[in-house]
């Protein structure tokens, strides 16, 4: 039985911030961010868009009843979640009224939980053939104002319908995995921006793909040129460009090309929305399978994930028949073209207001927001989620 991605879209925050302007702002050349980083727009979450409201706008946007009615697994990556108990996945669940008789749960493993998401809905697929599950990869990106990190942020997320005989990938079988102890990246309990150390979590990332690719090519008797495409995690566009080329002198000349080429179109959206974590090797994927135009039916794409502290994956997936039918093209270039410009003074006052954490009660301005579900305030130490009435 195939099993894989049957629908698959994403949701960015409304705002973002011209990265030509921040490298001004914080007096580095344009050129760093847009070259040597590789990002062109950071998406910017308002105050009333959390990553519960991003992972539902982001579902909202692919679901249909008969999904509604069959999912019944509900899994939700993010390492920027809103509760140290309560899941994500149960609100979300709760907001796009979803069938009661489900499990919802949250994953945590830095930017690699919605892979484990999804090699978890894999074998509940497999024991439940008629099931869907849900699963969301939903995350805010926050180094702090004027840190090296700052240029890597982003806010986001990517939902993913898994089932059996999927519309767009089939997952294969073979996958190579490595868990290492290392603190090149990590966020404590107590604050809100990440701790990281950022040239070894470049080294790191890299080194983690080389040891499950060799992992990988051992398990499958395959080689570089049975790939059509590779997708990273994208912390910023330039990352997953670094590890290709440890590995592209592997192929001949027609495949480097094609493989460049698939990498570059695998970046567009990433480079105009910035690291969304846990979705950012999703995203990648909705942009290969939304821009690649040569991408044929029955190819292989190879998929790097790389959470920090630190968990890889490499896995795969077969395009099927007609996928393109099944993407979400014009809602994601809508979503593009709706968003609006901020000034770095507007995102740094954005990035300095937060939810109360004192137990007081706030209400948030939404006027602006046009999410169609956002965060409307927090009260009794509850946040308060709105679904907009059409
Ligand atoms: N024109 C063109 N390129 C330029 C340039 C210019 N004028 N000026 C600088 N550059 C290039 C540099 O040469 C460098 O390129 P290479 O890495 O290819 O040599 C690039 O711009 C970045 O410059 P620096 O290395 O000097 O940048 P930095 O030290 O200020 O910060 C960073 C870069 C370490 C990635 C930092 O942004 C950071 O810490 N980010 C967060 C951590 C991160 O994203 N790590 C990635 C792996 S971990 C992971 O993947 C998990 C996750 O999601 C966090």
């Amino acid at each position: 039985m195939k099993i894989g991605i049957d629908k698959i879209g994403f949701y960015a925050p409304h705002l973002y911030v011209d990265m030509n302007k921040l490298a001004v702002a914080r007096n580095v050349e344009p050129e760093k961010f847009t070259i040597g980083i590789g990002q062109e727009k950071m998406a910017i979450a308002p105050i009333t868009q959390d990553p519960v409201t991003l992972a539902a706008n982001a579902a909202l946007n692919i679901l249909n009843d008969e999904d509604r009615a069959k999912i019944d697994f509900v899994i939700f990556g993010t390492e920027s979640g809103i509760d140290n108990s309560k899941s994500g996945a149960v609100y979300v669940h709760h907001l796009l009224d979803l069938n009661p008789n489900a499990r919802s749960i949250e994953v945590k493993q830095a930017c690699y939980g919605a892979t484990a998401g999804i090699q978890m809905a894999k074998g509940h697929i497999a024991l439940n053939p008629e099931s869907r599950v849900l699963v969301l990869g939903s995350d805010i990106a926050r180094y702090g104002l004027n840190t090296s990190g700052e240029s890597t942020q982003g806010a986001g997320a990517v939902a993913m319908v898994i089932s059996a005989n999927p519309k767009i990938l089939a997952l294969e079988d073979k996958s190579a995995y490595l868990t290492v102890d290392i603190m090149d990246f990590w966020r404590p309990v107590y604050s809100d921006k990440a701790f990281v150390d950022g040239k070894f979590s470049n080294e790191q990332y890299i080194h983690f793909f080389n040891t499950v690719w060799e992992q990988y090519k051992a398990k499958s008797d395959l080689a570089l040129n049975d790939f059509e495409a590779i997708c990273f995690h994208l912390p910023y566009t330039k990352m997953g460009l670094k590890a290709l080329r440890t590995v592209l002198e592997e192929a001949n000349e027609v495949d480097q090309e094609r493989l460049l080429a698939n990498y570059k179109s695998s970046t567009l959206y990433n480079r105009n929305v910035g690291n969304i974590y846990t979705g950012s090797l999703y995203l990648s994927l909705v942009s290969l399978l939304e821009q690649g135009d040569q991408l044929k039916d029955g190819s292989r794409i190879g998929l790097y994930s790389y959470g920090s502290g630190a968990v890889g994956e490499f896995f795969t997936g077969i395009l099927q028949p007609n996928y393109r039918e099944y993407l979400q093209v014009e809602k994601h270039a809508n979503l593009f073209a709706a968003r609006t410009e901020i000034s770095i003074e507007e995102y740094e006052a954005v990035f300095q207001e937060t939810v109360p954490v004192d137990g007081s009660t706030a209400e948030f301005d939404a006027t602006k927001d046009t999410a169609a579900i956002y965060l409307a305030g927090i009260k009794d130490n509850m946040r308060q989620y709105v679904t907009k009435k059409n």
